[in-house]
Order: structure tokens, then sequence, then C-alpha cells
């Protein structure tokens, strides 16, 4: 067995070792067909649970407010999420209309949302809770068919062997090096159980790369970690949070709390790539859950989130914060519903559609399937309309809801929408059908 364990182990560190690199990294096939999916996706739910929701101040705690790290670790010993019901959360996120779930396996405070034998510290040996919480998702997620993505951690201010970053220095750990080769292969090895325990994994997400920003010769050691997870599950999209254009390896583009071009948050700004974008927001104020906050976006502006996503070509991966005892807040659902019924009746605008031919301007956006473009107006107090089309001619305008044909006139750059009222519509949507090119 031992021997077995040392080959094991000799193969691992060799296939680390060599590839990637220095070679240019080619997706699969599998891969591309899987980015295909997620753009036609659109619309994800961000799940951020771990021990911080016992403490209800975020996921940020602990390094916020220097708690020990020991101290922080018996926070385990008392959590039992009497209520968490694995079912109930997916039936309430597929209402939604949302089809993908990221779920955080392991979040900054270091703590294993998932059985792990590479540290006790997780949610079956460590609670008395003792269920695999992120199996029974995993396998909710299959029976109501929904994909899983996973959130993983790079930076952890809870193990010794992590060497300090910029975050997580008031937590007690000693040894300011850490062990960067026994960390690296303990990541390496909870990414082998994630992508091997839990069947199809539509991506995972790292996040906390920026923690060495400040240590300019620190090498994560990326290309290594993206191939092990490419060989392990060649379908598995790769993307990371750190906040740049992406990396050789990485399959989509990430942004947080920005849609992509914007910098409102001061964490993007950063060139649009040409992979598949995802654009991250919280619901309230906060990514884990936080008993202050009761601040939760209104319907309409989520769904305004959603629909500008979408019409700059990008995913939205919102947010919601399960509580310690399991549930999901109940303003949570409630937006989840009624975010539900919009996509139901205006789904086809949304899902599968790409970024319109008509760039984002302050009345709304448009989304497009091949000659359907769909004006989506969320802002405008006037009846006209002006859209700069000066490429595609237009054969016909009419109200996506009731399949009202609307006058338009054809005028200098383009055409204007005649509307026969001022739009109230949390998204009035015009389909314009357009002249196929070459045609
Ligand atoms: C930030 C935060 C983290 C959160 C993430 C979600 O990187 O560090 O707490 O999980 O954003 O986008």
């Amino acid at each position: 067995m031992k021997k077995h364990h040392l080959l094991a182990s000799l193969l691992l560190i060799s296939s680390l070792t060599l590839p990637a690199r220095s070679q240019n990294y080619t997706p699969s096939e599998e891969n591309i067909k899987s980015r295909q999916e997620f753009r036609d996706a659109r619309f994800g739910i961000f799940l951020h649970w771990g021990l911080y929701s016992m403490l209800a101040t975020g996921e940020w705690t602990m390094t916020n407010n220097d708690l020990n790290y020991k101290e922080y670790a018996k926070l385990a010993g008392g959590f039992y999420p009497s209520k968490f019901n694995a079912a109930e959360w997916v039936s309430a996120i597929k209402a939604s209309g949302a089809k993908y779930i990221c779920f955080t396996t392991r979040h900054h405070e270091g703590f294993s949302m998932f059985h792990s034998q590479y540290s006790e510290y997780n949610i079956v040996d460590a609670t008395p809770f003792k269920r695999d919480v992120l199996k029974e998702l995993a396998e909710e997620c299959q029976k109501q068919g929904i994909r899983l993505h996973l959130y993983y951690s790079h930076l952890d201010w809870y193990r010794e062997d992590y060497p300090w970053g910029r975050t997580g220095r008031g937590t007690g750990r000693s040894n300011e090096k850490g062990n960067w080769n026994n960390y690296y292969q303990f990541m390496n090895n909870q990414l082998t159980e994630l992508l091997t325990n839990y069947g199809p994994i539509g991506a995972i997400w790292f996040d906390g790369w920026w923690d060495q920003d400040q240590n300019p010769n620190f090498d994560w050691q990326l290309p290594e970690q993206y191939a092990l997870i490419h060989k392990l599950q060649p379908a598995c999209l790769i993307g990371n949070n750190h906040h740049s254009e992406p990396f050789e390896g990485e399959d989509i583009q990430i942004f947080e709390r920005d849609l992509p071009g914007e910098n409102k948050a001061g964490l993007s700004g950063q060139d649009i790539s040409k992979l598949p974008l995802e654009t991250c927001e919280t619901m309230n104020g906060m990514w884990g859950y936080k008993i202050t906050d009761q601040n939760y976006k209104s319907t309409k502006t989520l769904i305004h989130y959603l629909v500008k996503a979408a019409g700059k070509d990008a995913n939205l991966l919102m947010n919601i914060g399960p509580q310690p005892d399991g549930c999901l807040p109940e303003v949570a659902i409630k937006r989840l519903k009624e975010i539900g019924l919009w996509l139901k009746k205006n789904g086809e605008t949304i899902y599968g559609t790409r970024g319109g031919c008509i760039a984002p301007h302050d009345w709304g956006v448009t989304t497009q399937k091949d000659n359907r473009l769909f004006v989506h107006i969320l802002n405008l107090q006037d009846k006209a309309l002006f859209l700069p089309l000066e490429e595609s001619k237009v054969k016909r305008a009419f109200t996506f809801e009731d399949k009202k044909t609307l006058n338009f006139k054809r005028v200098p750059g383009g055409i204007t929408l005649l509307l026969d009222e001022i739009p109230t519509e949390t998204d009035k949507i015009i389909e314009l059908e357009l002249e196929r090119s070459g045609k």
C-alpha cells in the first residue's frame, strides 16, 4: 500500500512539474464545448458558506478582527447547520432560472466544506454535523440538472504552511515563510479530491492570488495546477479572480462587483479578453452571511444587473450567503423567485444570447441571437429611441411581450423606434428582426 502511495505521489509530482509552462495552452474539445454552454447559461448563483456564517459578520471577519486561528477553529465544534437541505437549496436556486451554482469549498478562513483526507479541519471530521454538504449538494445538482462550480481559495489564514501574504497577518500563525511545497501539494491533493469525488464539475473558481501581490517573486505555479485540473476533468473551466487579464490555462475571465469595462468597485479596469466573461455581485452588500446587512438590492436592480451583464456578453454570478442554521436567507429566496418569474417570460432574450450589435447605452443594452436583436430598454424617459444600426437593415420591429408591431423611422446613421408610451416596465424588450447579412 505504502509503495503504491509513493508511486502515485511521484507520478503526480512529475505530471505536475512537466507540462504547460513552456507550452501554449490549447483547450480540449470538451473544454470548448463547455465554454459555449457556460456562455449560453448567462446566470449562476454564488454561495459563500463557511464557519464564518456563525459569526455573521461576513467571510473576512477572521482577518478583519485579527482572530486567532486556534480560537477561530473552535467554531467547528459548534457548527451544526441543522436545517441544511440540499434539495431545498437547489430547488430555490433553480426557481430563479439560474443555470449553475458556485459553492465555496474552502474560503480564506481555511475550513474545508467537504470531506477531505488531507485536512481534518473539514465539515465531516471537525463538526458534530458530520455531513459532507458538498456531496449532498453535488448529488442534488445532478438530480435536478444544474451545473456545479467550485470556489477554491488560494490563500489560507489558518494553515501554517501557507506563506504569509498581504492579509491574515494577525491570525497568530507563527511561521511567516510557511512551507510552500507542502501547501501547494495540499491544494493539489484537495483539488484532486474535488474533481474526483463529486461528479462533473463545471468550473473551478480560484480566489486569493492577489494576496501575494506585494511579493513579486512569489510563484503560484498555476500552469501545473491548471494542467492537473484539465487532466482530471477536461471540460472543467478554470477562472481566477486575480483582477487581471486571464493567465495562460484559464478558460473564463472573471470580474468582481463590476460589469466588464467598468470599475466602480476599484477591482476591475483590466482589458476584456475573448474568453467567456463572468461578473459576480452580492445580493446585499456582503458575500458571507452578515446578520446586520438586510440591505438587499431590489428585484428590479438585480434583473437590470443580469440584463446589463448579458448586454456586455457576460454571465452574472449572483451571491447569497447562507445562514449558520443551513437556510438561505428569506429575502434571498424571495428575490430568486421573482427573478425566476421574470426569466420565465423573458429568458429567451437572455439565455443563449450574445452581447448585441448595439453597444450598451444609458437607456439599456441589446442582446442577440442570430438575426434576432433584443433591445432591452431599462431607463428611458421618452417615446422615441434612436438606434445606431448602420450595418444591418431592420426588417421588422415588435414588442417581445405581445408581438405588437412597432413603427420606426429610418434616419441618418440608424433608425428611431417609435414607442406607444414612455416605458415603465422593469425591462421593455423590443425585438428587431434584422436582415441576414450576405443575403
Ligand atoms: C473577494 C473576497 C472574497 C470573495 C470574492 C468573491 O475576492 O476576498 O471574500 O469570496 O471576492 O468575488
